[in-house]
Order: structure tokens, then C-alpha cells, then sequence
């Protein structure tokens, strides 16, 4: 699972280099096939199929008010003023690994800027609760009172997941919580993919009619990070950070 998400890290830290304006979200999921070929490794998102869409890219990148799940297409562009997420996984000798960031193509404007930097810091604050002996609650709080006290919205129809030799395991790593809600005990050895996806206005979302993206229901602004981590007995492990591994 090192491996799978080390991989991941890579690959994302080569799709940020290569995410300028003019580039298009194409180039970006072919750049991440190949690469990931390369290494050995196969795109985990590729043939997915949850539901009713089978879904046919490597990557996911979701553009301004488009939250995640966004489709690479030839026509799309990157542009200056844009933030890109870019959501990536892989399988590696049975293992997955999955990571997301979102970058700022050229110059942004402050409040883009602030969102992506409170998503980031939420996503580190629920790392932090990532403990043998918390809950899922420790972590989906963390997040939540982050973005929240940031005054921004946390996507609640989406969330993270358990990963190991399936993409999305149990348990489900929600990014806030209520009372009712399913809440196991972390546990060592546990690996988890915890992924806020934030939004500048409300929560509220739509899925365009291609089956897959998901966008902000009042258009504004929603960011997305990701990392895989292990709960380890010395506290949590992030395996999709390059230096970590
Ligand atoms: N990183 C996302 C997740 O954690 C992407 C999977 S959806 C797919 O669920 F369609 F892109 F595969
Ligand atoms: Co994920």
C-alpha cells in the first residue's frame, strides 16, 4: 500500500507541473495513464463503475464550482484564474492508493486561494485525529469545525473511505458528523482515503447529466484534497506524501 500510494504522489506531483492554462483535461488523464504505466502500476478509476455509468478516464479533474468527479475532455482548457482538482488513483500488485489536490492555475482570486488553503488544513486536522483508539467521529469533526469556523461548507453527499484491495472499503470517513451515524473504533493497521470536499457557498450539489460531475449548486467555488493514510501504534502515516514514505 506504500507503494500504491507513493506512486499516486508521483504521478500527482508530475499532473501539478504539468497543469498550466492551455493545457486540456485530456492531456492531464493521458499524462496520468502513461506515467502510471510506466511505473507498473494500473489507473484505479478506469472501468469503475459504482452505479449506472461505467466511468472511462484515469483521472478526475474537477474545475471552479465542479466539486469532484469532473470528466477529462479535449474541449476543456485550463485557464489563468482557474483551481483544478485533480483526483488520482492506482492499483499496484493488488494495492490501491488514492490522492487528490487542487491548484491554482496562474493567479486566483484571494477568496480561491483562501478555500484551497482551509481545505488543505482541513484535511491535515482530520489526519491528526487518524489515532488507535479515536473514531471515525475524531476525524469527520476535525474536518468539519476547520471548514466551518473558515465560514465555508462541507460536502456531505460524498465521503472518504477505507482503501486496501478494493478502492472504496469500509469504513466510510464522512467529513462531519451526527449522532446515528455508523462510528468504529480506529485501529492499527487501518488505512483510510480522507477527502474533504469544500465549498465557498452551500453544500448543496447537482450531478451534470453526464452521469459523473458533481457541481456546486449555486456555482460558487468548492475545493478537494486527499490523502491515504495508515494508523500505525506511532500515529498516523500519510502514505500519498512524497518524504513520508
Ligand atoms: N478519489 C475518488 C474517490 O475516492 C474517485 C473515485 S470515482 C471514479 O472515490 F469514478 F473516478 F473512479
Ligand atoms: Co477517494
Amino acid at each position: 500500500m506504500r507503494m500504491a500510494s507513493r506512486i499516486v504522489a508521483e504521478v500527482l506531483d508530475q499532473l501539478v507541473a504539468a497543469a498550466k492554462a492551455g493545457v486540456t483535461t485530456l492531456e492531464l488523464d493521458r499524462l496520468a495513464e502513461e506515467l502510471t504505466l510506466k511505473k507498473g502500476a494500473r489507473p484505479a478509476f478506469k472501468g469503475y463503475q459504482p452505479g449506472a455509468v461505467i466511468y472511462r478516464h484515469s483521472l478526475c479533474v474537477s474545475i471552479n464550482d465542479e466539486i469532484v468527479h469532473g470528466i477529462p475532455k479535449a474541449g476543456r482548457k485550463l485557464k489563468a484564474g482557474d483551481i483544478v482538482g485533480l483526483d488520482f488513483g492506482v492499483v499496484y500488485h493488488g494495492y490501491y492508493g488514492d490522492a487528490a489536490r487542487t491548484v491554482a492555475i496562474g493567479k486566483v482570486s484571494e477568496g480561491a486561494e483562501r478555500l484551497m488553503a482551509v481545505t488543505r488544513k482541513s484535511l491535515y486536522a482530520g489526519i491528526e485525529q487518524a489515532r488507535v483508539g479515536n473514531r471515525i467521529s475524531d476525524i469527520a469533526r476535525a474536518v468539519q469545525r476547520t471548514a466551518e469556523d473558515a465560514g465555508f461548507a462541507v460536502v456531505t453527499d460524498f465521503a472518504g473511505h477505507g482503501i486496501g484491495r478494493k478502492l472504496h472499503e469500509d469504513p466510510q470517513v464522512p467529513n462531519y458528523f451526527r449522532p446515528g451515524m455508523p462510528n468504529p473504533r480506529l485501529q492499527e493497521g487501518m488505512v483510510l482515503a480522507i477527502e474533504p470536499m469544500i465549498n465557498e457557498g452551500t453544500a448543496e450539489l447537482e450531478i451534470l447529466d453526464d452521469g459523473w460531475t458533481a457541481v456546486t449548486a449555486d456555482g460558487k467555488l468548492s475545493a478537494h484534497f486527499e490523502h491515504s493514510i495508515a494508523i500505525t501504534a506511532a500515529g498516523p502515516e500519510i502514505l500519498s506524501e512524497l518524504g513520508n514514505v
